[in-house]
């Protein structure tokens, strides 16, 4: 494909197509099981197209910040966040840079992000940066497939995918990321995705605190 019509997909298609695919059932039910224990001020990264709103629980939440770049992306998520009973923000901005405060969270909840966002890494420092030294980081990701084979195809197939489904990265491991930016894995679960879904890879889910950082 040439270069402009790479760039018409990703601007005009590529975020209905996310948004399509991540309304899955088998995403469905992680978010169900998970969303529901975010508390206090809560920051979502990578909130897409607002797909965990309706699982917050409203007597938990006090407020919610969504951080996302992609416009059209928070355009769809807008309408369903002036339906809550707490207040929500949506933001566009990046992981790697957060224009929050620092100890402004109790919960930062990213799901099906650290895949996409280009500097994970960053990110991750972002919200460590932003997160109450009490708070939490719940998460669920997919990543790595747990058979040498079925990695080797993940790696194989790792650009076309990314190029249909908005730059989304199949051979990241994301409990290595959580686990090198300084947070301690509280609580973890892995999954597995049905077969016609097999290209994701692990299914994660967890929860995350902060690993004091030894003092300087
Ligand atoms: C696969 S979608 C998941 C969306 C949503 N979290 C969900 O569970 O449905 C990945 C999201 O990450 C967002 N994203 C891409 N780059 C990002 C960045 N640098 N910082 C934060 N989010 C980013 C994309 O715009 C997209 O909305």
């Amino acid at each position: 494909m040439c270069e402009s019509c790479l760039s018409w997909y990703a601007r005009c298609v590529a975020p209905y197509v996310v948004h399509a695919g991540c309304s899955a059932g088998t995403f469905t039910q992680m978010r169900r099981r998970m969303i529901p224990r975010a508390e206090g001020i809560v920051v979502e990264v990578g909130f897409g197209s607002g797909l965990n709103l309706p699982y917050y629980d409203a007597a938990k939440v006090e407020r919610l910040v969504g951080i996302d770049p992609d416009g059209t992306m928070l355009g769809l998520a807008e309408p369903k966040s002036r339906a809550l009973p707490f207040p929500v923000d949506c933001l566009r901005a990046s992981g790697e840079s957060l224009p929050l405060a620092d100890g402004f969270a109790d919960t930062v909840v990213v799901t099906y992000a650290f895949c996409t966002i280009p500097d994970p890494e960053a990110a991750l420092g972002e919200i460590r940066r932003v997160l109450k030294p009490t708070g939490r980081l719940i998460f669920i990701e997919h990543g790595q497939a747990e058979g040498r084979r079925r990695r080797l195809w993940q790696e194989r197939l790792n650009r076309l995918w990314g190029s249909l489904a908005g730059d989304c990265h199949l051979n990241r491991d994301p409990l290595r990321l959580i686990g090198g930016a300084g947070f301690h894995l509280v609580e973890q679960e892995r999954g597995r995705f049905p077969l016609q879904l097999w290209q994701l890879g692990s299914h994660h889910a967890g929860v995350a605190t902060l690993v004091a950082r030894p003092a300087s």
